[in-house]
Parts: C-alpha cells; sequence; structure tokens
C-alpha cells in the first residue's frame, strides 16, 4: 500500500463564506467583512481551521464578484483592505487559516486592463484579452463558434473597434488572455499580494479553462458549452499552473483548483504529488451529478449507485498519491438536503450526509449554512432570481420551446441562488442575518425553525452534529489518512464503507432512504467489538451485526 504523506492541508477542514449573505455587520442589508469578524468565534467553534472567501474584490456583482475590477481592493460593499487585514490578523490570532478566490479565467468589464484594452488595437492592454476580428463577409459574425457556459454567444461585439471579445461566461466577464507573458506577470503578482500580505492559499476559479486552443478553433456544435474541447485543460495549462507554483512554492500555503468535467485520471496530471505537481488538490464535480445530467438543469432522479461510482473512483484512484478536495455545497449548488436527502427529515437526512463525505478520504469543505441543514428555496418566479446564470438559463429553456412551467420547476430545484439566500441566524426579523429593513435577498421562510441560534441551544442539531464529527476527524488519523473500501457495491439504498489505517479500522454505515432496509455487518466486521463513535439516531443495542436501518440513519464504528 502506498506510504501517505502528512500535511497540514490534508488534516485541515474549510468553512466557505459567500461574503454577501453571510452576514451583515453594518446594516445595510449586504453581508460584509464586519459581519465576518462578529462571527469569527462562531466559525471557530465549529472544529474548522480554515477559511475560504467567495471573492471579496472590488466587483460590479454581474456574477457576485466572480468579476473582478481589481485583484488588489476589497468591494467596498464589503469593507476595506484594512478590514480586511485586521480580520486575517484576528482569524489567525485564532488559528484559522485564509484562502482567498482566485479568480483568474476572467476579470470584470470594469477592470482598468479592459477599459484600456478597448480603447484602441495598439494599447498596450489590448492583447491582455481576446479581440478578434468577426467573421466574414462584413464582421458582423462573431469569430467561432463558442458558447458562453452560461448560454448564449461566447463573444460580445465592440463597435469601436469593430472586434469581438471572448467571454467564457457572461459578457460582462472577459476572458484573459494567459498566452501574453504579461498577464502571467499580473497574476503572478497578484498571487505575491495575497501571500505577502499573509493568506494561506487559495481556491482557484475555473482555473482548468485558462488556456485556450491556439486559433480559437470552431467546437463540436452543441447547444451549451460548445467549444469546451478547446479550453479545457488546454493546450498551456501544466505550463502556466507550473509557473504559478513557482511562487506559491516560496510560501507555506495551499491550492485548490476547481475543474469542471475532471476525471480522477485526467486530475492527476495536475495533483499527483511530486516534482511535476501543480495543484494540492482539485474540485471535481462528479459527485454532484447523482441526481442531473452533465448540469443541474437536467435534473434525472437521484441515483445512489452513481453517487458510489464516483466517489469510489475518487477515493481508490488518489489515494497514497494525490489528495482529495471533498465537498456537498457551495455558493454554485442548490442545498444537498433538498437534493440527496429528504427535507422532511431534514436533521436526520442532514447528519447522514455529513458523514457520509466527511468520513471519507480528503480535505472537507463546508458551505456557509450547510452546519445548520438549510434548505434550496426555491423560488416561483423567475423575477425573483438574482444570478445571472438562471436568468440565462431560463431564457435558453424558453427558447428550445420548454414551457413556463416546466422551466420554473427546473429553475427551484438547479438553481444556484438556493444556496445563496443569507445564513439564518436567528429566528427573529429577517433571520437575524441584518438589522436593515431589507436583506439584499430573499430569507428562506423555514428561518423560524432552521437558525444558527436554535441550532446551539439543541444538543443534536445538525450544527452540533457538524462540531462532533469534525472533532472525530481531527482526533482520529485513520478518518484523515486512511484507505478506503466500498462495501454494498449494487445497493441503491446504502452506502457503505470502510477505512483502514495503521491497523485500525472504521465502518461507515449510510442510508440514504427512508424505507428500513436490512444491514449486516461485512465479513471481518464483528460490530460488537467496535465503538459506535457517531450516529443520528439513539441506539437501543450497538453490538448486533444486522439490523433494520431507520430513516437516513447514519453510524460510524471505529475498530482500534
Ligand atoms: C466558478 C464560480 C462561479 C462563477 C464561475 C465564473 O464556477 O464558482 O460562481 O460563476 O466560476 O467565474
Amino acid at each position: 500500500m502506498a506510504e501517505i504523506k502528512k500535511s497540514w492541508y490534508k488534516e485541515m477542514s474549510v468553512y466557505q463564506i459567500w461574503p454577501r449573505s453571510f452576514y451583515d455587520g453594518n446594516g445595510d442589508g449586504i453581508g460584509d467583512i464586519k459581519g465576518v469578524m462578529e462571527k469569527l468565534d462562531y466559525i471557530k467553534s465549529l472544529g474548522v481551521d480554515a477559511i475560504w472567501f467567495s471573492p471579496l474584490y472590488k466587483s460590479p456583482q454581474h456574477d457576485y464578484g466572480y468579476d473582478i475590477a481589481d485583484y488588489k481592493s476589497i468591494n467596498p460593499e464589503y469593507g476595506t483592505l484594512e478590514e480586511f487585514k485586521e480580520l486575517l490578523d484576528a482569524a489567525h490570532a485564532k488559528g484559522l487559516k485564509v484562502i482567498m478566490d482566485l479568480v483568474i479565467n476572467h476579470t470584470s468589464d470594469e477592470h482598468q486592463w479592459f477599459i484600456e484594452s478597448k480603447k484602441s488595437k495598439d494599447n498596450p492592454y489590448h492583447d491582455y484579452y481576446f479581440w478578434r476580428k468577426g467573421k466574414k463577409p462584413n464582421g458582423k459574425k462573431p469569430p467561432n463558434n463558442w458558447l458562453s457556459t452560461f448560454t448564449g454567444p461566447g463573444w460580445e461585439y465592440d463597435e469601436n473597434l469593430d472586434e469581438w471579445y471572448l467571454h467564457l461566461f457572461c459578457k460582462e466577464q472577459p476572458d484573459l488572455n494567459m498566452d501574453n507573458p504579461k498577464v502571467r506577470e499580473e497574476i503572478k503578482d497578484i498571487i505575491r499580494f495575497w501571500l505577502d500580505m499573509g493568506v494561506d492559499g487559495f481556491r482557484e476559479d475555473v482555473i482548468t479553462f485558462i488556456s485556450k486552443k491556439e486559433g480559437l478553433p470552431n467546437g463540436f456544435p452543441i447547444p451549451a458549452a460548445c467549444g469546451m474541447e478547446h479550453y479545457k485543460c488546454g493546450p498551456n495549462l501544466d505550463k502556466y499552473l507550473g509557473e504559478f507554483r513557482e511562487v506559491t512554492d516560496q510560501y507555506d500555503c495551499m491550492t485548490v483548483g476547481e475543474a469542471p468535467m475532471m476525471t480522477p485520471k485526467l486530475a492527476l496530471r495536475f495533483i499527483k504529488e511530486g516534482a511535476g505537481q501543480k495543484l494540492n488538490m482539485m474540485f471535481n464535480f462528479q459527485h454532484m451529478e447523482a441526481d442531473c445530467f452533465m448540469i443541474g438543469w437536467i435534473h434525472t432522479p437521484f441515483n445512489l449507485r452513481k453517487l458510489k461510482r464516483v466517489y469510489n473512483n475518487w477515493q481508490t484512484k488518489l489515494y497514497g498519491i494525490a489528495w482529495n478536495a471533498n465537498y456537498i455545497e457551495n455558493h454554485d449548488q442548490p442545498r444537498i438536503i433538498s437534493r440527496y436527502g429528504n427535507e422532511k427529515y431534514r436533521v436526520e437526512s442532514g447528519k447522514m450526509l455529513a458523514t457520509m463525505y466527511i468520513c471519507q478520504s480528503g480535505t472537507p469543505f463546508i458551505y456557509q449554512g450547510q452546519e445548520i441543514g438549510m434548505t434550496s428555496i426555491r423560488l416561483p418566479e423567475i423575477d425573483m432570481y438574482k444570478d445571472v446564470q438562471a436568468k440565462d438559463t431560463y431564457k435558453l429553456f424558453r427558447k428550445l420551446g420548454f414551457s413556463h412551467k416546466f422551466t420554473m420547476k427546473t429553475a427551484m430545484y438547479a438553481s444556484r441562488d438556493n444556496a445563496r439566500t443569507p445564513v439564518q441566524w436567528t429566528g427573529g426579523k429577517n433571520a437575524g442575518f441584518t438589522t436593515a429593513d431589507e436583506p439584499w435577498f430573499y430569507i428562506n421562510q423555514n428561518y423560524t425553525e432552521v437558525n444558527v441560534e436554535a441550532a446551539e441551544k439543541d444538543e443534536n442539531s445538525i450544527l452540533n452534529y457538524y462540531r462532533k464529527l469534525l472533532k472525530f476527524r481531527k482526533e482520529n488519523e485513520i478518518c484523515i489518512y486512511g484507505d478506503f473500501k466500498l462495501h454494498y457495491k449494487n445497493s441503491r439504498k446504502l452506502f457503505v464503507y470502510e477505512r483502514n489505517y495503521e491497523g485500525k479500522r472504521m465502518l461507515v454505515i449510510n442510508s440514504f432512504v427512508e424505507q428500513p432496509v436490512c444491514f449486516s455487518a461485512p465479513a471481518g466486521f464483528d460490530l460488537s467489538k467496535g465503538k459506535l463513535v457517531l450516529s443520528n439516531y439513539e441506539v437501543a443495542d450497538n453490538t448486533l451485526n444486522s439490523f433494520m436501518t431507520k430513516p437516513y440513519e447514519t453510524r460510524v464504528y471505529l475498530f482500534e
């Protein structure tokens, strides 16, 4: 068996903050740095070791911060750079590391580089972006057939220059031309700026898209993300990541790259430990596709076998040679209880899902509100949505002939807005998120029941379960460094796996259904010899080797 290399980033767990909806400290209805500062003790109390901030930088917020207008300043709605530095120091003083979002595939169209680049073709910044002539005869057609991953053409025309610029996301997010060495120097400078300030690493946004195939050839004509084969893990990706790695190597920091359409085999090219390694970890998407086909908007019934196949693949292929980044929620994914769990069994399924992924090998990431079992808001009218992706996808679905009713049903299930509602802190006005009359976005009406204050008072809450679970992981190396072996491979109801480390064993049992399922300990396990360390029900007799599971039951046995 491969010898596993220990490291701080493997032992940590990370809390993700999407700042706009975390906590409003200055009473304007929008989450901010002051709000995070006030909640630092709460974050620390979860037992996490680091915070990843979704973009805090200056941004017109077309894509809620993923459109950066200035990489070295803080969005005024969130605070100032001085306030950020204070937060960084305060977090460090509490033993919390800070990870920034590095969004370098594109900038905002309000970034100074872009403003310069569109002034004239001979402007020194022109070549910071992909400006191209339109197609003949009159140049009024985009240079190629690539589509934005948010739907619609991947190009926008500029009258003044009579040229088009590439945007793989919304038109306010022009793609940076990473082939230009000057752009790469700028990026290195940004990386140094934050690391010199003391941040501990980066989550790198759609990092596998930064190198585009020379000549930008037409893509295979598909109705969404057309052209992707020419920019996903493009020709110079390894080279560019290698250059950035030379910078990050000078610091004790970590990197996790967001990687759509990634497989374990391909991921190893970038995250395999050793000389050629480019990133510490990658966020893949495959485990988020157990209830959809490729994208959330093509909804399919939840398929546990598909989920287990994916996990098994990542867990076993990376073990000992690379490291997983484990998550089940973030700002791009609807709430997990509303997808893979069951709102009727919110508490039970919330705890089960937490156990299912946090007990696997890899660094766990927990998204704000996940720890109290927040659920999807399911906004019924398209005008109520804020996310550009939801609005654009709605339009596309209607154009493709789907009815309003069907499209709304899909949006209610799949929209990213489901994850972006304000964190529910109390059962009081505006869920305690803001003292303003109106929060910037709708609050899920279940806040009277689902909120931090109530969860704190209830020793059986999801919140207190997360604390126990993270503590267990921290105190038991097997939960961090153990291997992974799947049992009940073909079950459509149970997700059972074992882990082994230095002579110890752990058995993790999860039921994904409401109805009772007959569970029998896999060969070689005698539950009466193990210790039941985590569970989401009172277990009368935890020594029985066979039992009928309760709805969404989870149990973790440790054999020492
Ligand atoms: C990533 C972000 C997402 C954003 C997109 C474009 O997928 O997580 O929120 O819209 O990149 O930056």
